[in-house]
């Protein structure tokens, strides 16, 4: 239980909302937590959970564990809906998607990997708050691979490096790989991956379509060879 507490509120320092209240719920639920300590109730964890966001405003925590229709379905099922969840989910999912005005879902690759490297913004419960000037960053190395250069990455997700060179840069696998940024779940239900785009999340759908062009470009050092190391 501790292992996944810790889990939940780590995660919540660059989440959205979403994964925030999948993960807070998945360790209350006991067939989640598969370590057979099953008695920690749902209102025991959002006890300890707020005392650790002492500067938290009461909204911004509530905020933070709502849960939309498919948070709920996924929390209900520990990621496994059946069909007719997997459809509403879906159904929902793309209601919410969204695309730049300019209808570019290419943007500017070196954008793109300022944004994904970033880790700005989304934070509750800290001293000293988000500087609202500064743009959010997705903090994409959190789980995945990605730039050959970039020091360390988290494997909760696959390697992207290379990403653009394997696949191409073709309209469809432009358009796969802006959708599964802006939003994860309208393609894999339950994903673990956070809903970057839309109200209360963490990116613009401009900012999207720079970590599409990022992950894409054959100029891009995710498609290059990775630099020696400095001597
Ligand atoms: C909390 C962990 C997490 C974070 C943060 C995260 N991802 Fe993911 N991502 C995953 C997981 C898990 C999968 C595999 C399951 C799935 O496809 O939903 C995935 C899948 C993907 C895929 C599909 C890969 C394929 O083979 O088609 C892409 C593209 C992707 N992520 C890009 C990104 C980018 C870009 C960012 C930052 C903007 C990001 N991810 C942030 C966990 C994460």
């Amino acid at each position: 239980m501790k292992n996944n507490l810790l889990n939940a509120l780590s995660v919540a320092l660059f989440a959205t909302a979403g994964l925030y209240s999948a993960h807070l719920l998945a360790a209350g639920n006991p067939a989640a937590a598969g370590n057979g300590d099953t008695n920690i109730t749902e209102e025991q964890f959002l006890k300890v959970a707020k005392e650790s966001f002492p500067w938290a405003t009461p909204e911004e925590f509530d905020e933070r564990v709502k849960n939309d229709v498919t948070l709920a379905i996924c929390n209900k099922t520990n990621g496994q809906p059946n069909a007719a969840e997997t459809d509403v989910i879906l159904k929902f999912e793309k209601s919410r998607m969204e695309y730049p005005k300019d209808g570019k879902l290419y943007g500017d690759w070196k954008k793109g990997q300022e944004w994904a490297e970033g880790a700005h913004g989304g934070r509750i419960g800290f001293a000293d708050a988000d500087d609202p000037a500064h743009p959010n960053g997705a903090n994409c190395y959190a789980c995945h691979a990605i730039d050959p250069n970039f020091p360390g990455a988290g494997n909760m997700g696959p390697s992207l490096t290379n990403y653009g060179k394997l696949r191409g840069q073709s309209e469809p696998m432009i358009k796969y790989t802006y959708e599964k940024i802006y939003d994860s779940k309208a393609l894999v239900p339950c994903s673990l991956m956070p809903r970057y785009g839309g109200k209360g999340h963490l990116l613009t759908a401009e900012q999207v379509a720079d970590i599409t062009a990022f992950l894409l470009d054959p100029a891009s050092p995710v498609n290059l060879p990775a630099k020696e190391a400095a001597k």
